[in-house]
This record gives C-alpha cells, structure tokens and sequence, in this order.
C-alpha cells in the first residue's frame, strides 16, 4: 500500500507557493483511493525559528482551517498537529544518532535560515531529522512537498538505510512527488523563492481580498523590455508559470504567443 505523508509548518499565512507546489497536491492525491494520505501541522518545527509562544496554538488551528478551506477532506485525508504525537519526538532521538553531522551541515535551508536569525538553536540544525521522523514513523513511501525539500527527503532516505543496515530492514525508501509548480518565485526578487519570511510584497497570500491580489501580480517585477539573449525574463517566466499552474489555458496560451511575438512588453 502506498502512503503519502507531508507536513507544514504554522508560522503564518498560508501564500501560493505552498499551494501550488505542495497543498494542491495534497488535495489532488485524494482522488487516488488506492493511497493512505497523513498530512500535519508541524508545530514542532515552527519552534526552530523566531516565533511568539503565545500564539503558536492559534497559528496551528487557523492553519488547519485553511488547509480545509483548500480543499483537504478529513473524510478522505488525516490532519492533525505533530506535538499531539509524543512518538514524532522520540525517533527523532533515534534518528539522531543514525544522521551524520556532516550531512546535517549541508542542508541548504540551514544555511540560508540559520544567516537570517538572531538565535540560531540547534533545533534549527536537527530540523529535518525530526521531518526523517514525521515521515518514517507512518510507513509513508511518497512525500508531496515544494522543489525546496528534495534535500530533506534525500537526507531521510539516507537516514532509513543506515537505520536498516543497523537494526533490520524497517522502514521504506521515500520519494518527493512535485508538481509543475514546484517552486514558485518572490513577486518582489524572482530570483528568490516565494515565502512568508521575505516580507510584504515578496508572496501573495491566499486568504489575501482580491484587489490586493490583484495590485500584487501588476507590481510584480516582470523586465525592462525584450532580453537581448531572448531568455525570457525570471519574474515573467514566475508569471506564466502561475497562470498556467492555477488552470488558465487559454489567457496563457495567447499571452505566451503575444510575449513570443513582441507584443507583450514590461
Ligand atoms: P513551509 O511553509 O516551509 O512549511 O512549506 C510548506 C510546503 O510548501 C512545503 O512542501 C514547501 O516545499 C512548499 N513551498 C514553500 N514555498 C514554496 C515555493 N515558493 N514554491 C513551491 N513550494 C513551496
Ligand atoms: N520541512 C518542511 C518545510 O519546511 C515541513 C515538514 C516537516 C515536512 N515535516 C515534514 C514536509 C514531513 C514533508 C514531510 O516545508
């Protein structure tokens, strides 16, 4: 049987990158009856980087709430929040002393969190042996997440085998599934992935009214004129692939033959 387990963290609003390169996804796999589906709240990890104590809780309902709102069906999908399941945190331990510490040194979500921090915990460090954790502790095989977590599930696999080797075969090989949207770029940097953490203008959120929605997307840094390469631009390429990823065929369709003749601009 296959099993399809991922995770997000509360810490904050939910914004178009993680709808369309993970919970999309993770709404799509219900239509599959032939698969298992765990999705959490991983509160646990929200507490590796800067956060307020005091409304960790409330981000954990409101994320569940609008995990629903997207779509997930409790009829068809577990969801619930990780720190409700002491056993996460307990192999994780375990896991910990089947990880090297040279791989934990090259996750690149480290590095770049661990500059941005005034604190930088050893929680922060250990982050995706507690993800190793989430995942195995279910059995789960398939893990849809954004192009930004291939790294983590590397390290899971890796994690898996050197316990299989110690101890006896226990737990599976685990593969990311991504969509065509698997890593959707800051409106404001497009040379930077879209997240909550780079500040106003850089994501859209999805809870967002529409007009400001709306002012975002024509904010949006796009180019100056035609690349005198004929690369097309980040910020343009970020555009067509939300269009495209959010279902308008048509308006991407002629939009792309209007940029490929030289009539759409800026
Ligand atoms: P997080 O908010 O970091 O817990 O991320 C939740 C899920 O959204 C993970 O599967 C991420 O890989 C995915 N995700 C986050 N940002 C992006 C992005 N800019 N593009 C695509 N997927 C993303
Ligand atoms: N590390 C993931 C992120 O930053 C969140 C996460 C925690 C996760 N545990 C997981 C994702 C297990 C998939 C499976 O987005």
């Amino acid at each position: 049987m296959n099993r399809v387990f991922s995770g997000i963290q509360p810490t904050g609003t939910l914004h178009l990158g993680n709808y369309l390169g993970a919970v999309a996804n993770w709404v799509a796999l219900q239509e599959n009856t032939s698969i298992d589906r765990i999705y959490c709240v991983v509160d646990y990890h929200a507490i590796t980087a800067d956060y307020d104590p005091k409304d960790l809780m409330k981000r954990s309902v409101n994320l569940a709430r609008d995990l629903l709102a997207c779509g997930l069906d409790p009829e068809k999908s577990a969801l619930f929040v990780q720190s409700q399941i002491p056993e996460h945190t307990e192999l994780a331990w375990i896991f910990q002393a089947c990880t090297s510490y040279g791989e934990l040194q090259r996750m690149t979500q480290f590095k770049s969190k661990g500059d941005t921090q005034s604190f930088v915990s050893a929680g922060l460090f250990t982050y995706p042996v507690l993800q190793a954790a989430d995942i195995l502790l279910y059995d789960a095989n398939m893990v849809p997440v954004g192009e930004d977590q291939v790294q983590h599930l590397e390290l899971t696999r890796g994690i898996a085998r050197r316990f299989n080797t110690l101890y006896g075969e226990c737990f599976p090989d685990v593969k990311p599934l991504l969509t065509e949207a698997p890593r959707i770029m800051s409106l404001k940097n497009p040379e930077q992935k879209m997240s909550k953490s780079s500040g106003e203008g850089h994501f859209l959120a999805l809870d967002a009214p529409e007009n400001e929605t709306a002012k975002m997307i024509k904010r949006a840094v796009t180019d100056t004129g035609p690349a005198e390469d004929g690369e097309m631009s980040p910020g343009v390429a970020n555009l067509f692939t939300i269009l495209k990823a959010l279902g308008a065929t048509e308006a991407h369709t002629s939009l792309m033959a209007d940029y490929e003749g030289g009539s759409l601009r800026y």
